[in-house]
């Protein structure tokens, strides 16, 4: 049995404590390849399979926003050959595998910086087409981090606000922690309850740092190619087990999760 058939044991699971929102920082692609004696190319290839298998992971566990670092804005500085590859492969990607995604009921979105005009307008083009065709899909949204840096999503934020308040359309005593959620990119995304970021590096990169106010963290020594349903599952079992307190006291009866 391979390890993808072997059956998910939901059985460890707390059903009243799924984490509505998990974030997955995919580290560890190149070593992944690197300690194969094969080009960094290939951990991404590798990686493809681990990120999908997770996500049908994740519906399985009942996870409803799972969003995924595919590429970062300081990406940009890697290679010409490696960025050209992963603007490739993040489109090609969308083509192959958003036919599988929505017959599972899963709403692919993005978030990045769109506009950027070093991606590729058919990239952009598959990006759009892939969110409207799954745009009523509800068993999971999954989110591509993609051209993604979070000090930019805030910046860009308060510049939209602070245009609406030129403009007069919004007064700056209104400016609060519910008006910049919905100028993000995706107002309606929920904080992210956990982040994973596996190949053992304790970093957050630049992702979601506004919606991680309270997230939990998990580590997994596992490089990214290594992870599938199963060390997602792993992943939330021990979750499950910290005592999450958003900044209550320790003896509040009711204050967890
Ligand atoms: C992550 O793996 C791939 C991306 C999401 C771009 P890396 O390419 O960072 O792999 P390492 O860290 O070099 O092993
Ligand atoms: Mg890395």
């Amino acid at each position: 049995m391979t390890p993808v058939d072997r059956p998910l044991d939901t059985g460890r699971l707390d059903l009243d404590l799924i984490p509505t929102h998990v974030g997955l920082i995919l580290d560890g692609n190149g070593r992944w390849a690197n300690a194969r004696g094969l080009p960094r190319t290939a951990g991404h290839l590798a990686g493809e399979e681990a990120l999908f298998d997770t996500v049908e992971g994740a519906v399985e566990i009942g996870i409803k926003w799972l969003t995924a670092f595919t590429f970062s804005t300081e990406n940009w500085s890697r290679s010409d050959d490696e960025v050209e590859f992963l603007m490739w492969f993040n489109e090609d990607l969308l083509l192959r595998r958003r036919d599988d995604l929505d017959a599972q009921g899963v709403r692919m979105r993005f978030a990045g910086y769109m506009e950027d005009p070093r991606i590729p307008d058919r990239n952009r083009e598959h990006m759009a087409d892939s969110e409207e065709r799954t745009k009523e899909n509800d068993v999971l949204n999954l989110v591509f981090a993609f051209n993604y840096g979070s000090r930019r999503e805030i910046v860009e934020g308060a510049r939209t606000l602070a245009s609406r308040a030129a403009s007069g359309d919004l007064r700056i005593d209104d400016i609060d922690e519910d008006a910049l959620q919905s100028a993000l990119y995706i107002p309606e995304m929920p904080d992210v309850d956990l982040i994973i970021r596996s190949s053992g590096e304790h970093r957050l990169s630049n992702f979601l740092l506004w919606q991680a106010a309270y997230a939990e963290f998990y580590f997994p020594g596992i490089l990214w190619p290594d992870f599938d349903r199963h060390a997602l599952l792993d992943a939330v079992v021990e979750y499950q087990s910290r005592d999450r307190r958003f900044g209550t006291a320790d003896d509040q009866p009711d204050s967890s999760p």
